[in-house]
């Protein structure tokens, strides 16, 4: 499944270097070619020689070598392989690349090369949950940088959450889908998925039931079949799927800047439940409880997203997908919101309450093109997002 793929294996220092051994093992079964580079820290916790003699390829250290310079130098070693993973990532390393540090061989590699990145990132719980953490992973992750994990559980420092890498195979799989050779494959799809919240004063907001399941399952869907995903999402209650550029966004104002700046792209699915509202102006400090009783809150009409890209003058996806939650005489609705908004598709679903749709695993919807409407019997919301980056695929190609 990955004959003839090469990976650059880029190996930090943490404890869980020593699975990068297995993954090396499990990505060669699959028919891979690895060169692992070690970063100097990585030596303190695998040896070169067992790298060497896992992937049967020369290792490279971060130790200036003249000799490696003159077979293969950085850059071309950086764009020889179809794939660069680092696994594990640890917090220095994610840093360094955030920062765009190029002092070692490893962070030089990063800069340098052309091809897609894959990220297995690996630390304690704590160091994990850094401020510095997250928001250097959310400049990665901004960057098109894809992650793989980490899981939750023991750590090998004795505490438990976040942090531990994903297990080999899981790593497998990220790396399988990053190198899908998919109809989709060369397509840029952005996909809007999850609530927003809309701030009433620091503590408080207005939101919506929306989980993020759909339009995480169609991202998903999507990069299965080859696509680079750019995915941006509310603060949605399911993790975004793994080997898509993630974007997370709170406020649908801060989503349609995300949406625009993740164009040009070859189509765009807008799943997210975007709130119609926000506060005229939210209060930036708590609004307090007074003996003049409950506040009045004044609204101002949020941006429509979908309505704005699918009519964009220039450079609008040349496939627009909308969605439209209803509750009843969903297929008028859906058609003439078709017509407002200017998308070529809406994916129309009824979400009363007695579907069990809201919120549930299962979805039945229809579909309206300028063909008329087509109506999909019930199934799983993945099974829906498959049939969808099916019909995204044949109607791209
Ligand atoms: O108008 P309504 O909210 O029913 O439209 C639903 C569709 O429009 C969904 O595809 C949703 O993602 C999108 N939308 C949007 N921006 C908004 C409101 C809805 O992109 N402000």
């Amino acid at each position: 499944m990955l004959a003839g793929k090469r990976i650059l294996l880029i190996i930090g220092g943490g404890i869980a270097a020593f699975k990068s051994l297995d993954l090396i093992r499990r990505l060669r079964e699959r028919g891979a070619t690895v060169t692992p580079v070690l970063t100097r820290a990585a030596e303190e916790f695998v040896t070169p020689l067992s790298a060497s003699a896992l992937s049967a390829q020369k290792v490279y250290r971060d130790l200036f070598d003249l000799t490696d310079e003159a077979e293969m130098g950085h850059i071309e070693l950086s764009r020889a392989a179809d794939l660069v993973v680092v696994a594990p990532a640890t917090a220095d390393l994610m840093a360094k690349m955030a920062g765009g540090h190029a002092n070692d061989l490893a962070s030089t590699l990063l800069m340098a090369t052309d091809k897609r990145v894959l990220i297995a990132p690996a630390m304690n719980v704590r160091m994990w949950e850094h401020p510095a953490t997250q928001r250097n992973l959310a400049t990665l992750q901004g960057d098109g940088i894809l992650t793989v994990g980490p899981d939750e559980g023991d750590m090998a420092c004795g505490e438990y959450g976040p942090g531990r890498m994903a297990e080999p195979l899981a790593i497998v799989d990220a790396v399988s889908a990053a190198l899908q050779d998919g109809p989709l494959k060369g397509k840029h799809v952005l996909v809007t998925s999850g609530p927003t919240h809309e701030p009433i004063d620091p503590v408080r907001y207005i939101a919506n039931r929306s989980s993020g399941a759909q339009g995480t399952a169609i991202a998903r869907a999507l990069s299965a079949l080859g696509a680079e995903v750019s995915f941006v999402t509310g603060p949605a209650d399911v993790p975004p799927p793994d080997g898509v550029r993630v974007i997370k966004v709170q406020t649908a104002q801060q989503m349609l800047e995300a949406a625009k700046a993740a164009l040009p792209a070859d189509a765009a699915v807008f799943a997210a439940a975007v709130a119609d509202w926000r506060m005229a102006q939210a209060s930036d400090s708590k609004i307090k409880k007074g003996p003049d009783g409950a506040p009045a809150l004044t609204f101002a009409e949020n941006p429509d997203i979908l309505a704005t890209v699918s009519q964009m003058t220039k450079g609008r996806p040349k496939l627009v997908v909308g969605f439209a939650a209803e509750t009843d005489d969903v297929i008028a609705h859906a058609t003439a919101k078709r017509e407002r908004k200017g998308c070529d598709w809406i994916i129309a679903n009824d979400v009363s309450p007695e579907t069990g749709i809201m919120g549930g695993t299962e979805n039945a919807v229809t579909v309206i093109s300028a063909e008329g409407a087509d109506a999909w019997p019930r199934m799983s919301k993945d099974d829906v997002a498959r049939k969808i980056a099916a019909r995204i695929a044949e109607a791209l190609s």
